[in-house]
């Protein structure tokens, strides 16, 4: 493994989570009313990701549109009839429904809701070092901008990173991965590919501990370790699931084990609860006792996403995805290339429930 120490990547300070004031049961049933009429207006569907606010993932499926991972909330958008999709996730998923779906208007609840992989790796210094290795297949993960995706060969998701990687590596193809370096650096020890990894990282994933979970594993010896790989080697190690968000939630619904550790945001549990209602769900520990974890399992910008900022995007309809068509004409390639892989392999597909 070869991490890139050059060039210097920005520190990610992500801000507090957001507080929304909370609601009585009568105001949320009248502001869902009230959302459900404006998507009708619009010809809207909601495309939401799994660590969205419960009540935002629940109007999704309940109004005709999705709560999925990255790779299915891309896919989604090309296979919906509805002229506008309502992105509820963080920047790059409404850039990717954009991208693949230019003929639409693409809103987000609102276009602030970043990602610290995204922001870790500026277009233009990936850019100059890409240029530095020419032999180099460039693979990016999705969480990165769209000036990103296309200065790549490929844009993978978590789902799907694995075979394509493998896929790559029998080509005799050696790879310059970005930007997530616990995710690549999981790949590469998986498929024994020769990997340069950027090194970026995720503020939330980041935060969970091996030796924290070392201990918890002790008090629950019965339970199963689900962990997703944008979380460091210590944890990934401990793990019997490592997965994409939609893998983690299908092992909790399939596996025998009736409890899990989970080490992922915490979102994910609304969709877990739904389909395994049975079975006990324990969050993973973040930043051992004493520290002060700022993102504890909650990623920041996806907290962005509520219903109370859904309903005033479909007011105001401000908050539309823009890609210049001369990044949106290169990026698509590596997107495409993408969902064409996991179409012949058969890849993917959301958690029923
Ligand atoms: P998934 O594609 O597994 O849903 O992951 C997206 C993400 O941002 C995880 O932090
Ligand atoms: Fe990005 Fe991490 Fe938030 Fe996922 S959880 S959107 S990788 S910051």
């Amino acid at each position: 493994m070869t991490i890139l120490s050059a060039p210097p990547v920005p520190t990610i300070k992500p801000p507090p989570h957001p507080q929304w004031p909370s609601l009585s049961e009568g105001e949320k049933e009248a502001l869902k009313a009230r959302i459900q009429a404006h998507l009708q207006a619009l010809d809207a569907v909601l495309v939401a990701h799994y660590y969205t606010d419960g009540e935002l993932q629940a109007l999704a499926e309940e109004t005709g549109g999705i709560v999925a991972d990255s790779l299915e909330m891309a896919r989604f958008g090309t296979e919906s009839d509805a002229s506008l999709l309502v992105v509820c996730g963080v920047r790059f998923m409404g850039e990717t429904a954009k991208i693949l779906n230019p003929e639409k208007r693409v809103l987000m609840p609102n276009l602030d809701a970043t990602c610290s992989l995204d922001e870790s790796c500026p277009a233009g210094l990936f850019s100059q070092f890409c240029d530095q290795y020419p032999d180099h297949k460039v693979v990016v993960y999705a969480n990165t901008s769209a000036a990103v995706k296309a200065r790549a060969d490929w844009v993978v998701t978590s789902s799907i990173a694995l075979p394509i990687v493998e896929y790559l590596r029998d080509q005799g193809e050696k790879i310059l991965w970005a930007p997530d370096k616990h995710l690549g650096h999981y790949i590469e020890r998986m498929t024994g590919a020769e990997m340069l990894l950027w090194p970026g990282a995720c503020v939330v994933h980041e935060e969970f501990k091996g030796f924290a979970l070392e201990r918890l594993r002790r008090l629950h010896p019965d339970a199963a370790v689900l962990v997703h790989p944008e979380s460091p080697k210590e944890v990934i190690d401990q793990a019997d699931v490592v997965g994409s968000t939609t893998q983690l939630i299908k092992a909790v619904a399939e596996l025998p084990q009736r409890k899990f550790i989970v080490a992922t945001d915490e979102g994910i549990f609304w969709k877990m609860r739904q389909l395994a209602p049975d079975k006990t769900l324990i969050a993973a520990p973040t930043a051992g006792e004493g520290a002060t974890c700022e993102s504890c399992a909650n990623c920041p910008w996806m907290g962005m996403n509520a219903l109370q900022s859904l309903e005033q995007v479909l007011i105001r309809q401000d908050q539309e995805v823009q890609i210049p068509p001369e990044i949106r004409e290169k990026a698509v390639v590596p997107i495409q290339r993408m969902l064409d892989f996991a179409r012949a392999r058969g890849i993917g597909r959301p958690a029923k429930g």
